[in-house]
């Protein structure tokens, strides 16, 4: 039987080197990758994907250029607004991870729109990690269970690794597929805690190459793994 997996991530790295290499500027590398997002969203909602976390902007991201960075929340506010219609129309639903605070007040508005707008769709959740660290996810978290502690909300015996999932920005499964493009061999603060036991494919192609033949490949070999969560093969 082929196991289709659960929850796939992917760190969606080089749209600005896959524009440079072409003489054009990393705004263009970034308008590409937000296509090569959109085809990677229709088809994981198609083949039954439930759960799809990308790697949008990362709260160091933010030591980039002022030109650099409005240009990414701007298209990501266009992405909110308009570009992902279809995908919604497909019935994917939208939640987002990462810190509120430094967001500009459009985006806020715009994410919180796009979340208000497809609530109630059920086929596949778009986890769209913005302003995200994974080492500030798990500060966060422990802030809230010392304040639930402190209030008697929950007991220490209640603390587990499973448990701790909700304390997360979003209460997902664990990662069962991660990848990053890019031609990076590095994960840069991504969903440490829920890639546990994640199968990971580097990629030696940028994100706006990156296409579904790729992701059905990746699929294609992770159903060849054999993921022995600590224990020893059975068969
Ligand atoms: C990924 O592409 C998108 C973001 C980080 C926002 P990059 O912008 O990091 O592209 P490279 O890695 O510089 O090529
Ligand atoms: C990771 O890519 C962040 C996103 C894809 C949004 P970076 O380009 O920021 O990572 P580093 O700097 O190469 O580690
Ligand atoms: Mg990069």
């Amino acid at each position: 039987m082929n196991i289709i997996p659960k929850h796939i991530a992917v760190i969606m790295d080089g749209n600005g080197r896959w524009a440079q290499e072409r003489n054009l500027k990393r705004s263009e590398g970034h308008k590409a990758g937000g296509k090569s997002l959109e085809q990677l969203a229709l088809y994981a909602k198609k083949i039954g994907i439930k759960y799809l976390s990308v790697y949008a902007f990362s709260t160091d991201n933010f030591k980039r250029s002022k030109e650099e960075v409005d240009f990414l929340m701007n298209l990501l506010i266009y992405y909110f607004n308009e570009k992902l219609d279809r995908v919604i129309k497909e019935g994917v639903k939208v939640v987002f991870s990462g810190r509120r605070e430094n967001l500009r007040t459009d985006v806020l508005e715009a994410m919180d729109n796009i979340v208000k707008r497809t609530k109630n769709n059920k086929d596949c959740i778009l986890n769209i990690c913005l302003n995200y660290g994974a080492q500030e996810e798990i500060v966060d978290a422990t802030l809230k269970i010392h304040e639930d502690l402190n209030n008697n909300i929950i007991q220490k015996e209640t603390l587990n690794r499973e448990f701790y999932y909700k304390y997360l920005y979003q209460n997902l499964p664990p990662i069962d597929i991660l990848i990053r493009t890019g031609k990076e061999h590095r994960l840069s603060n991504f969903m440490l805690y829920q890639s546990s036991y994640a199968e990971i494919y580097f990629l030696d192609k940028y994100f706006p190459e990156f296409n579904s033949n790729d992701l059905k490949d990746i699929i294609n070999d992770y159903q060849k793994r054999d993921r022995r969560f600590g224990n020893v093969k059975t068969n």
